[in-house]
């Protein structure tokens, strides 16, 4: 490849990998059996992002393995009638062309593991899109970096990446214990949770001790935060992570989080009070949070919008099962591909937005001009459902 004899795209692509592997002191290049790409918004990709795309997919590059997608900026179905401007789709849709010239699976989600896109434990993958690394490293007990758009690209389209990082077991020991006193009830506490102790650990690796109960949910919500607040890509939790019983906390630093510390979360994430809207999704909901919506309003009628965002074939399983009609009938929509962060939600008329998810509720004030209301699901639904 290297030497040109696989084309032009591939030596540039495995030119990049190889210098990040000598950055990073690897010792060889491994194969990857798959790939999620991220950097797939028009808003953060802009002209040059898109130009870059199309060079790649004129020249022929397409992916050696399997490859999905992260979240675009719009329901690439329904964008029209969700208010979505017209001159931002038509420069999306030109994106997504591009990703799909090169052979990758057009999943929009942040969420691949719920759709198909399943490594097991200690496969090694090339992922980008932060949260779902955390989630693949963490409760799957995957092996991945924390890769960017390009070097998640070059991989897939090489099928290698550098063996360094977290590729290497003795690079996922813990190096913070978190003793968890406080009582975590939804998904908004594991996100306060994750805020809290992201902004601590940074880059390192927590191991969490005293968690009671947590859904695969709970754990999403917490990985998501904590890559957000820090840029953790690596979490154990004793009892439910895969390979936090192989990891000694002998020594190591410990923190211990209180209500107090989850109130202090709470109170620095809420920027704003009266909600213009509220999304849910953050990472994109799985069915069970779709379902659990649609229990909580049926029969109601919502008094403010509210987008639940996930995956299309999640969406389209909802649909099947009766969800989507009853989210529908109170007043909500269930969105596709996109999410709160990464779509333009801040020309679409929208200041102040309601979410349940630590992560976006970091990013939206810097990414969407937004001010949040960070509160569980059914605080956000009290009062407004009729
Ligand atoms: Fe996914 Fe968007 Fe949140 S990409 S993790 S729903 S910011």
């Amino acid at each position: 490849m290297l030497a040109g004899g696989y084309g032009e795209v591939a030596e540039r692509n495995l030119r990049l990998l190889v210098r990040l592997g000598e950055i990073y002191g690897a010792d060889r290049m491994i194969p990857v059996s798959s790939v999620q790409v991220a950097g797939v918004s028009y808003k953060s990709l802009g002209e040059p992002g898109l130009e870059f795309l199309e060079d790649l997919a004129n020249k022929g590059a397409k992916v050696k393995v399997p490859t999905t997608l992260n979240p675009p900026g719009m329901d690439l179905v329904d964008w029209k009638e969700l208010g979505f401007p017209e001159d931002f789709a038509v420069k999306q849709l030109k994106v997504i062309e591009a990703f799909k010239r090169m052979g990758i699976m057009l999943t929009a989600t942040c969420t691949p593991y719920l759709v198909g896109n399943l490594p097991h434990f200690g496969e090694h993958i090339a992922w980008s899109e932060s949260s779902a690394v955390s989630f693949a490293n963490s409760v799957i007990g995957a092996r991945t970096n924390r890769e960017g758009g390009p070097s998640a690209l070059a991989a897939a389209l090489c099928g290698v990446t550098p063996n360094y990082g977290l590729h290497l077991i003795e690079n996922r020991k813990p190096t913070l214990l978190v003793n968890v006193k406080a009582e975590l009830k939804d998904a908004a506490d594991f996100g306060a949770l994750g805020y809290h102790v992201g902004k601590i650990v940074k880059n390192g690796i927590p191991y969490f001790e005293g968690i009671k109960q947590a859904s695969v949910d709970d754990l999403k919500a917490l990985g998501a935060a904590m890559a957000a607040s820090g840029a953790v890509a690596l979490y154990h939790a004793r009892g439910m992570t895969p390979e936090a019983a192989l990891m000694s906390t002998d020594g190591l630093e410990t923190i211990e989080v209180g209500e107090r510390e989850l109130l202090d979360s709470y109170k620095a994430l809420n920027t704003g009070s009266d909600p213009d809207i509220v999304i849910l999704g953050c990472p994109h909901a799985s069915l069970n949070e779709i379902a659990s919506l649609a229990h909580k309003i049926e029969g109601k009628r919502l008094k403010k919008p509210l987008w639940i965002c996930t995956s299309r074939s999640t969406k389209e399983t909802a649909e099947m099962l009766g969800f989507n009609e009853i989210i529908e009938k109170a007043g909500g929509k269930v969105v596709a591909d996109t999410c709160a962060v990464v779509s333009p939600i801040e020309r679409m008329g929208f200041k102040t937005t309601g979410v349940n998810s630590g992560k976006a509720a970091n990013y939206l004030p810097g990414f969407c001009k937004q001010q949040v209301v960070f509160r569980s699901l059914d605080d956000l639904l009290e009062g407004r459902v009729a």
